[in-house]
């Protein structure tokens, strides 16, 4: 039976953490959401953020537009939280109406508060390895999962399936970058892989973010290898009291007694994305108030 990778639990503690960190500081740090449109799916992520953000003391302004919202209006409001003193991280939840206008608002955010790691000032320097930049969250989140449960990444084989700009394409740069906590050999696959299940046999750590029910089965997966879900897939539910019901990318069952170790949906890498980002924006207010004088700063804001 796999090591089941919880990642509720080490979320919980890695909050924990940020809260002392920040019942030390002298200000409040905030947390800017930008949403347009009205998909149900971020919806429930922004609600999620919502709720770490306040049991930890992060403050969080939601700034909502219609689907139809013209790019240019998206544009002078991310200007705004640029500029604005009291916003230390700013996130546009994905997907947009459109990929070309996501590409342009993700680029708008300031370098310094761009918590999610999207601008091309992070993924420059997410691709030179310099460590100086925000890394998208759920890749790290799976970085420090793996780290939490001593499962070492040094010369492995990683097969990370799915290559989009939030999971699969990041993780892929982090994990191949030259260093001694990472330094694994990743082959990156996606919809036009040939033949799939000869590379995700040959692998040590599987990792699939792709949004297909069930993809990954016991037949693609080396006896033993670490299999990471990255998968939320909804369907509506037979239960009453329950709206709807989440399966993963990995047929779960069908995998648990082959893999070492493998992560639960719900329940593991959803909750380290979201800590991630509260992470990411406790290290943005630092930085913000190292670089504007510290404690000298004058802020009442919540
Ligand atoms: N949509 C799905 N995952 C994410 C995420 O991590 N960040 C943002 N901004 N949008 C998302």
């Amino acid at each position: 039976m796999a090591v089941i990778l919880d990642g509720a639990a080490v979320a919980k503690k890695i909050l924990q953490k940020i809260a002392s960190e920040i019942a030390q500081l002298k200000i409040t740090p905030k947390l800017a959401i930008v949403f347009v449109g009205n998909d149900p799916a971020s919806e429930i992520y922004i609600k999620n953020k919502l709720l770490a953000a306040k049991s930890i003391g992060i403050g969080l302004e939601l700034v909502k537009f219609p689907s139809e919202t013209p790019l240019e209006v998206i544009l002078q409001s991310i200007g705004t939280l640029n500029v604005d003193r009291s916003i230390n991280g700013i996130i546009v939840q994905s997907p947009l109406p459109d990929e070309f206008m996501q590409n342009i608002v993700f680029n708008s955010i300031s370098p310094e508060k761009d918590v999610d790691g999207f601008c091309s000032v992070s993924i420059a320097k997410l691709v030179r390895g310099s460590r100086d930049g925000f890394i998208p969250c759920t890749p790290l989140g799976i970085y420090t999962l793996l780290r939490e449960y001593g499962i070492n990444l040094f010369g492995k084989h990683v097969a990370v399936i799915g290559r989009g700009n939030i999971v699969g394409r990041p993780l892929s740069l982090l994990l191949s970058q030259k260093s001694p906590d990472l330094n694994a050999t990743v082959t990156l696959c996606h919809s036009a892989t040939e033949n799939l299940k000869a590379i995700t046999q040959l692998a040590d750590i599987i990792v699939v973010a792709i949004g297909r029910k069930f993809f990954l089965r016991r037949d693609m997966v080396k006896p033993g290898a670490v299999a990471i879900d990255v998968g939320i897939n909804r369907e509506s539910s037979d239960d009453p009291s329950k709206k709807y019901k989440i399966f993963g990318d990995m047929d779960f069952e069908d995998l648990k007694d082959i893999c070492s170790a493998i992560t639960p949906v719900p329940g593991g890498v959803g909750p380290m994305t979201i800590a991630m980002l509260m992470q990411n924006t406790l290290e943005a207010t630092k930085m913000q108030m190292t670089k504007a004088g510290g404690a000298n700063r004058n802020r009442t804001d919540g």
